[in-house]
Order: C-alpha cells, then structure tokens, then sequence
C-alpha cells in the first residue's frame, strides 16, 4: 500500500518510528490469536471451497434475476462494499465483469444476463422489507442466507419472510435448491435448518469473526454472483500480504499517536460516491474492534466532493479533533471529458477538454491542502486503480491496520461484547423465550 502522511505537524519522525516498531512487536500474538484465521486466508485458502463457490455462482447467475443477500454486520457489509464499488458503469477491455455463464454440466451460456443482489436482514424496517418485495416482484430468484451464529434476529426473520416467497413460487423441493446457506460447520439453528433441508451450505470459518470474513464464501459468493473476478480480489489481498506489515503498521501507529494527542474521530474520505459502502464496512471493521472499554478512535466517513458541500464546513474549521485518511486511484477506469462549445456563457472555458478524472484529482489534492492548512492531520493511501484487486488490497490492509491499531490501544480486536445490550432488552420487549 502506498501510503503518504502529512502529519509532520502532529507527530515527530521518532515518534512513528517507535510506535510503529511496537505495532509490528504485537504480529506474533496476532498470529497466535485463535480468530486471526483472516491473517493468512489470501493464500490459504481452501480451492476447494473456492471453486465450489464460484459453481454456485454460476447457477445462481443461470437461474436467478436477483440474489437475495440475507445478512447483518460483518455477514454482508464487506459483499455489499465491493459490489457497490464495482457493479456499475463503463469497465476496461477485458474487465471480467461480463463473466461468462455456465449452466452445470455445460449448456449455453447467456451472456447477457446480469443477476442483481438485493440485501435483507439489515434492518428491521417494514418500509425497506416492502420495497425490497416489491422489486422482487415475480422474478427468479435466490437466496445467500449469511449468519456465523445463525441466530441473529434481523437475518432470520428476513430469512423466513423471503423463504416463504420462495416456497410459494417454486414448491418445497426447488425452493430447497436455490437457498445458500452459509453459516458455522457444525451449530445453530441456521446450520441445522441446512441439513435438514438438504440447503447448500458454505462455512464461516471458526477462526474468522464476520467483520474480518469478507474474503471467505461469507462475501465471496454474493460478490461472485454480481459477476465480480473474485481471483482478483484475492490476488490482491496475497500481494497486500507479501508486501509486508510495514505500512498496515505505520498507519496503525500514526492513527493512535494522533488519538493520544486529542484526535479522537478519523474520517475516511473518497472521492468515489459508489465506496459508500467501502466506507460502511471500514467503520464496522474499526468501529467494533476499537470501540470498548472507554477506548477508541470514531469512524466516520464522507464522500467527496458532495460531503464537501455540507460536512466540509466542519472538517475545515470545526472543532479540531478530526483526523483523516483519503484513499485515492491514480488511474481512472472511466473518464468523461467537459464538452467543447462555441457560446459559452457558464465561465467554464478554462475546463473544456479536460477529463472529469482529472478535475476530481486536483479537487483530491486542493481538499487535502485546505484540510492541512486547517489543521487536521491527513493520511493519503494509494491504490492503482477502483478494481478488485485494488480493493482486495485494500481489504487487506485495513484488517491487518485494524488488529494492530487495537492492540496498541491495549482492546480485543475481535469481540464485541457491547452489542448484545440492545439484543437482550429487545428480546425481553418482544418476550423471547430464554436461551
Ligand atoms: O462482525 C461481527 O461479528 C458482527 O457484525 C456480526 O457479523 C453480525 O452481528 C452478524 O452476526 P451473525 O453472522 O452471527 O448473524
């Protein structure tokens, strides 16, 4: 990862040096730790499963206009983060978007079929769970069921909602076939509904907590049916990995040097609207692993340059204790030049010719002053370009950070015990039965 901060006037050169040494020293009690199982999936991961999620995909993208995601937190922020990010839009010679379908057992393909992936079981809103029905209307589709415990109250009662659906449309026996279950090996009732039911399931690693299990079938198959090259997203992650910790290091380190001197809010800053839901999973994945025990940096996030126009006031010139990381691509995969006209009168003249990539660069590198010049410490991290390899990196680099920035806050990166207050007042309300 290419990383480049701006934070001379913040902390000194000695400082990040021996912070990041301390980062670094807590790798092999990270690589002990009994959930680190995330440390080395890019390259030990099982193919098997891997190629058994790709099929599965194929099928899905075969027989289904819509994949419906059922999931909550870490069991669907990471899919919907890279389908986001790369599902729409103009794509390169070559791009493997346009994938090619596969039935089983051969048959034609059809190249022209796009399975779209509706996501459900994040919210427990009425309004949302109509809509999501009502654009579903009479299509074909499928369901990924995603839970590690497979008791999380949101995803199952989406589960049971769109299972019924299914049931109706396609009798018990079909409906049974185009369910994806992708839960624990072994326990909870989602598991055991899968084996009963004769489900295809794909594991949640024991070993893997689910904001840490975007590149296990937890995010791989939904991503795989969007039609997305997981490969790359894992060849990404492994180069990420090979390159070595230093800068996951680094960037934990500066991050908690700027914490212990008042800088307690990090916003993560993009200048492409459709990593939105990048930014979404990159607060769950600090968010939960640093905010416990009166400990914790904020994770907000904003979009540029729209959040320019509202939030950019207070990241200029509010109270300072904002600090900021802007990821950045330095090659445009899509471009749009400003048209050339004869009668101008919009005072754009100065601009026409020029790409909007390279206008949306130069508001990168003037926002990236402004906010130095108004004292918020900036990080930049670079990335080739909005791919999924780049975002396998990214991916990457963002677990590893996010592990060693908790250590050296002195938290457990991977539980998260305050989450479960909410749960058990709700289930009281709703008068659950206990246990
Ligand atoms: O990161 C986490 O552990 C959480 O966000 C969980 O993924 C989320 O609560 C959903 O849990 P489950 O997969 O057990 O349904």
């Amino acid at each position: 990862m290419k990383i480049s901060q701006h934070l001379q006037n913040y902390i000194s050169a000695d400082e990040l040096i021996a912070e990041t040494e301390r980062a670094k020293s807590f790798l092999p009690e990270l690589a002990a730790d009994p959930m680190a199982g995330w440390l080395d999936l890019p390259e030990n991961y099982s193919r098997e499963e891997f190629s058994a999620v790709t099929q599965a995909a194929e099928q899905i993208r075969f027989d289904s206009q819509y994949l419906v995601c059922i999931g909550i937190g870490g069991s669907y922020l990471g899919a919907r983060a890279i389908i986001e990010a790369l599902s729409d839009g103009w794509r390169p010679e070559g791009d493997p978007h346009g994938v090619a379908l596969a039935r089983h057992g051969g048959g034609e393909a059809d190249r022209t079929r796009q399975t779209k992936v509706l996501y459900a079981g994040n919210a427990l809103s009425p309004i949302e769970l109509r809509r999501l029905l009502s654009e579903l209307g009479d299509a074909d589709f499928s369901i990924n069921t995603i839970s590690k415990s497979g008791t999380t109250l949101e995803p199952a009662v989406a589960f049971r909602i769109f299972k019924q659906k299914l049931v109706e449309k396609y009798g018990e026996t079909e409906a049974a076939k185009r369910i994806y279950a992708t839960t624990d090996a072994a326990k909870g009732a989602l598991h055991d509904e899968a084996v009963a039911k004769g489900y295809t399931t794909f594991v949640v690693p024991d070993n893997i907590g689910g904001r840490y299990s975007v590149l296990t079938p937890v995010g791989l198959l939904p991503i795989a049916v969007a039609g997305i090259d997981i490969d790359s997203l894992m060849s990404g992650a492994a180069e990420e990995k090979s390159a070595g910790p230093n800068s996951a290091a680094t960037y934990a380190a500066a991050r908690n040097l700027l914490l212990a001197k008042g800088y307690n809010i990090e916003v993560l800053a993009t200048f492409e609207p459709s990593l939105i839901y990048f930014n979404e999973w990159w607060k769950q994945l600090f968010g939960e692993s640093e905010g416990k025990d009166g400990k914790g940096i904020f994770p907000a996030s904003v979009i540029y340059t729209t959040d320019l126009h509202s939030l950019g006031q207070f990241l200029q010139d509010g109270r300072r204790a904002l600090q900021e990381t802007v990821v950045r691509f330095t090659t445009p995969t899509s471009d749009v030049p400003v048209p050339t006209v004869s009668d101008s009168t919009d005072g754009l003249d100065y601009l026409e010719g020029k790409k909007l990539s390279y206008i949306n660069d130069q508001a990168l590198t003037a926002t990236i002053e402004a906010h130095l010049a108004g004292g918020v410490p900036v990080t930049a991290l670079e990335l080739p370009d909005l791919s999924a390899k780049s975002l396998g990196a990214l991916i990457y680099f963002f677990e590893l950070s996010c592990a060693l920035s908790a250590k050296l806050l002195g938290v457990n990166p991977f539980d998260q015990p305050g989450v479960e207050m909410y749960k058990t007042n709700m289930f009281r309300l709703l008068g659950a039965r206990e246990g």
